[in-house]
């Protein structure tokens, strides 16, 4: 049967790195991509950023390949991400040969929770001069997280070492439990698991990134520290994502719409094009999974390359470039 992937390409350079990405997609395998639309352009047009109909593919496809939302990016990836009923988002961000890195031993992976903690919406304006912001942390969606971490890294053949980003010491009953909900399954488990302060693992990671490997973290805090990994490896363009959800997933890159330089036709590609990695790693197509990362990588060890990483060639040289190294 063909596998049905609901194609988002949503606003900015979303809309020029997500064909991108189909197209390598479409080099590879025999995929229904379906098309719907979400963001700003939606919004401005039709009065919500998300409508129905896309939500409801997203909930339904096989898999959903996301580019990026402007504005609307809260009310278009949040409730997508809940389509799927995605629990963590995988961000990889490893350095890559050939590319002009901060810190070029960097290979990261951050399990970022997806559902709750500062994201989870609970923001009031109490009065002119007071707003304040609940924080959720359950039980349950720690515990899942950590168990995805756990078989994370028994099924890796590159991570073997995990530890939890927390501010228990400050937040003692939300990321107390966090904290605890990750160290004791990973002791049930058996899987050895380290800790440390995010605010430490900023500056830890930014001068020996080989101290860690997969790092779990809550919402808020993967969603900055994955960005300053970003920083170390050469560049948001790099940084694929996967939202995995117990049925469904998304693939998106860590990106926005870059608005500095849409409509140019020179984003860089990789990190939606590596996200179609994850994408058909997730649907079981191993090899050509494998196929897509290596054409990447070589395509950023020797070129084209775009703006971002010091070229002047574009989204569509770098594009035909993966493609043509496919069967290599
Ligand atoms: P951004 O990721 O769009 O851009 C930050 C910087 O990185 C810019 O200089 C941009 O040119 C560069 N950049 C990003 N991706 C690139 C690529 N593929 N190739 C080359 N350069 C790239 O973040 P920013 O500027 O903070 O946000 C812009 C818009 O995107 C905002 O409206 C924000 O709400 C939205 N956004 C949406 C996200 C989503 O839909 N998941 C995630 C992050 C931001
Ligand atoms: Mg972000």
């Amino acid at each position: 049967m063909t596998e049905e992937i609901a194609v988002i390409p949503g606003d900015g350079i979303g809309r020029e790195v997500v064909p991108a990405a189909v197209g390598v997609l479409d080099a590879v395998g025999d995929f229904d991509f379906v098309e719907a639309d979400a963001g700003d352009h939606v919004k401005d047009e039709a009065g919500e950023a998300l409508p129905q109909e896309t939500y409801d593919l997203a909930a339904s496809a096989d898999a959903t390949l996301f580019g990026a939302a402007g504005e609307t990016a809260a009310d278009v990836i949040l409730p997508l991400r809940g389509a799927v009923e995605s629990f963590v988002n995988v961000r990889p961000a490893k350095a890559y040969p050939g590319v002009d890195a901060l810190r070029p031993e960097t290979d990261l992976v951050f399990l970022r929770e997806n559902t709750e903690g500062v994201y989870a919406g609970h923001e009031d304006r109490l009065t002119d001069e007071v707003s304040t912001l609940t924080r959720v942390v359950t039980e349950s969606a720690s515990r899942r997280l950590a168990r995805f971490a756990c078989e994370f890294v028994r099924t890796s053949d590159e991570h073997d070492a995990l530890a939890v980003a927390h501010k228990a010491n400050v937040m003692r009953e939300t990321d107390g439990r966090f904290r605890e909900a990750v160290l004791s399954v990973a002791a049930e488990r058996g899987v050895e698991a380290d800790e440390v302060l995010m605010d430490a693992f900023a500056t830890r990671v930014c001068l020996d990134p080989t101290q860690f490997g997969v790092v779990v973290c809550p919402n808020l805090a993967g969603d900055v520290l994955s960005d300053l990994a970003a920083g170390l490896v050469g560049g948001l363009g790099l940084l694929p994502s996967a939202n995995i959800g117990p049925e469904r997933a998304l693939f998106e890159p860590v990106h926005g719409t870059a608005p500095d330089i849409a409509g140019e036709g020179v984003a860089n590609p990789s990190a939606t094009i590596l996200s179609a990695a994850m994408l058909l790693d997730h649907l079981g197509h191993d090899e050509e999974a494998a196929a897509v990362h290596e054409a990447v990588e070589r395509t950023l060890a020797d070129g084209p390359r775009t703006p971002d990483l010091g070229g002047d060639e574009t989204t569509a040289d770098v594009t035909e470039a993966v493609i043509s190294r496919l069967d290599d």
